[in-house]
């Protein structure tokens, strides 16, 4: 890709404080997202993907200690203030969060609580608000509209939640959204709808997007890019096809192979804890082709303009 990423990361680590120790929950994350494109991160459950995505929103607990750089536009959005970065959450950066059933206020009604964005960060306009919810409801597929809007959140089905808060996260036009497990929960009718309509918006808005999620179908189905993530680190990094057609790492490779398509062949053993972390590759106690080197040293992973499909294994 040319020209200045949307959002660009150099060595992005977090620390989280905890009694007298701490966990390292994210290592030097060194990532670029270009204008109008879509990287996913994908990995199991506490890998690290929430903890990155918050980091570009500065949504973290008071423990956490974030190190390194995230630039916005090219501008460094790590040395500015809170005072000067809360202007662009919500404007300009913008959140979809992981869960639709505790993030929507319960006692507005959802048309509502979306035009509240617009009117806080385009403009506080009654009618202008209105219409611009009832547009990206009618992009993201909701029925029942305009009527639907004075609804309260307990009336909708989950898939209508999670539709609510792409909403919420879109409504001010921000440029650039972090989509966080969209389908987390919903049975796979309504999964392949979120996705859809998450794919629609985001082509129709030319959003540039950081989408997370542990669904390789969700992946498949949205990302230009994908970074695995496993232990705090990304182990894989290429385009979409190179990544899920021709994997290098063997950690992706047992993602592939655990879909059922392929017969739910599972990765043996579990992910290691931020505080008990295996020397050398983080994978290799789960790994088939770990070698005494994967014991001994800790491969790198460097994303270049000339080497994009990159893995973080002495064996790719
Ligand atoms: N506030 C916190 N304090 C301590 N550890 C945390 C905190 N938030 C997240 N972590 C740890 O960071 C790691 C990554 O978490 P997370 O990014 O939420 O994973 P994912 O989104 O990939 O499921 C986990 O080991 C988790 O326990
Ligand atoms: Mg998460």
């Amino acid at each position: 890709m040319s020209g200045e990423p949307v959002i660009k990361t150099e060595d992005l680590s977090v620390e989280f404080q905890v009694g007298n120790g701490s966990v390292k929950a994210l290592h030097d994350i060194n990532v670029s997202i270009y204008d109008g494109e879509v990287l996913c991160l994908l990995g199991e459950s506490g890998s690290g993907k929430s903890v990155f995505g918050n980091s570009i929103l500065r949504l973290h607990p008071d423990n956490a200690l974030v190190k390194g750089k995230i630039f916005f536009n090219g501008q460094e959005i790590t040395a500015l203030s809170d005072k000067e970065f809360l202007p662009l959450r919500g404007a300009q950066l913008a959140w979809v969060p992981q869960s639709a059933a505790s993030s929507l206020n319960p006692l507005k009604s959802i048309g509502k609580q979306v035009d509240e964005v617009y009117r806080l960060h385009v403009e506080n306009d009654k009618k202008k608000a209105r219409e611009n919810t009832i547009d990206l409801f009618r992009l993201l597929g909701l029925p029942r509209l305009p009527e639907l809007a004075d609804d309260y959140p307990h009336e909708l089905s989950g898939g209508m939640k999670q539709r609510v808060l792409v909403a919420m996260g879109t409504s001010a036009f921000p440029k650039f959204i972090v989509v966080d497990e969209p389908t987390k929960g919903l049975d796979a009718v309504r999964k392949r709808e979120v996705i859809k309509r998450i794919g629609h918006m985001q082509k129709t808005h030319k959003s540039t997007m950081l989408l997370i999620t542990h669904d390789v179908a969700v992946a498949e189905s949205l990302a230009n890019d994908i970074g695995v993530m496993y232990a705090g680190e990304i182990v894989e990094y290429g385009s979409k096809d190179e990544v899920l057609n021709s994997p290098k790492h063997p950690y992706t490779r047992g993602l592939i192979n655990a879909l059922p398509q392929n017969g739910f062949h599972a990765i043996k053993g579990f992910s290691p804890s931020a505080s008990d972390m295996p020397t050398g590759c983080k994978f290799n106690p789960r790994c088939p082709e770990c070698t005494q080197e994967c014991i001994d040293g800790h491969p790198k992973l460097i994303i270049s303009e000339s080497e994009k499909h990159v893995a973080r294994c002495y064996h790719a």
